[in-house]
């Protein structure tokens, strides 16, 4: 279970996580024979291809070299927001929070997404055939400020509907110093992702 960075409220989901960097373990256990897991890799595969072009756009759009490795941090992530764990008392099944990555992009089988623009809710239908992009707090410290990071909450719904979002994690290696994409100045983001994650409820991403 994870919860929102600004509660001690869970969110009202189940979680499945996959990670590319884990691929080699994987084969040792049946389940990667399953049709489940094979779409699972052949989606994973392709937005991280998508990711790392977002990426290259945002350098560019700095003048900045693009030299950020993803695909071993990050990772896939299907929520299942069964109607049994719905509660009456909940405005949100997912308390409003940011990522704390550089960008999380987000398919949904039905609406309830809702983002924070300069604070004011508003919601977001997300089409079959598109996705959401969200910036976190790492890619904010990467650009000295000038991209802010998207706060987002899933609406607990007036009656039941059974939604799952599969949603992408992105994150660099944090084993590695990053130069800000605005004055090129040293960063590191170890310390700040692992302490995010943790505050979701997560074991940090790195240990010493
Ligand atoms: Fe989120």
């Amino acid at each position: 279970m994870e919860r929102s960075c600004t509660t001690n409220r869970v969110d009202l989901c189940e979680r499945y996580c996959y990670r590319h960097k884990y691929r080699m373990d994987h084969l040792q256990h049946s389940f990667s024979d399953s049709r489940l897991y094979q779409e699972t890799t052949c989606y994973e595969s392709g937005i991280s291809a998508i990711a790392e072009r977002l990426l290259e756009a945002i350098c560019v759009a700095f003048h900045a070299e693009c030299r950020i490795p993803i695909r071993d941090n990050s990772y896939l992530q299907f929520c299942a927001y069964a109607d049994q764990y719905r509660r009456e008392d909940r405005e949100y099944l997912q308390d409003r929070h940011e990522d704390g990555n550089l960008l999380t992009l987000v398919k949904a089988s039905h609406e309830g997404l809702v983002i924070f623009p300069r604070g004011v809710p508003h919601k977001v239908d997300i089409l079959e055939d598109e996705a959401i992009v969200f910036t976190g707090s790492l890619l904010t410290v990467l650009s000295g400020g000038r991209i802010p990071f998207m706060d987002h909450a899933v609406r607990n719904p007036p009656k039941s509907v059974s939604r799952s979002s599969l949603v992408y994690f992105v994150l660099p290696d944090l084993k590695v110093p990053y130069a800000r994409l605005t004055d090129r100045s040293p960063v590191h983001l170890e310390a700040l992702a692992n302490q995010l994650h943790q505050g979701f409820g997560n074991r940090p991403f790195t240990d010493k």
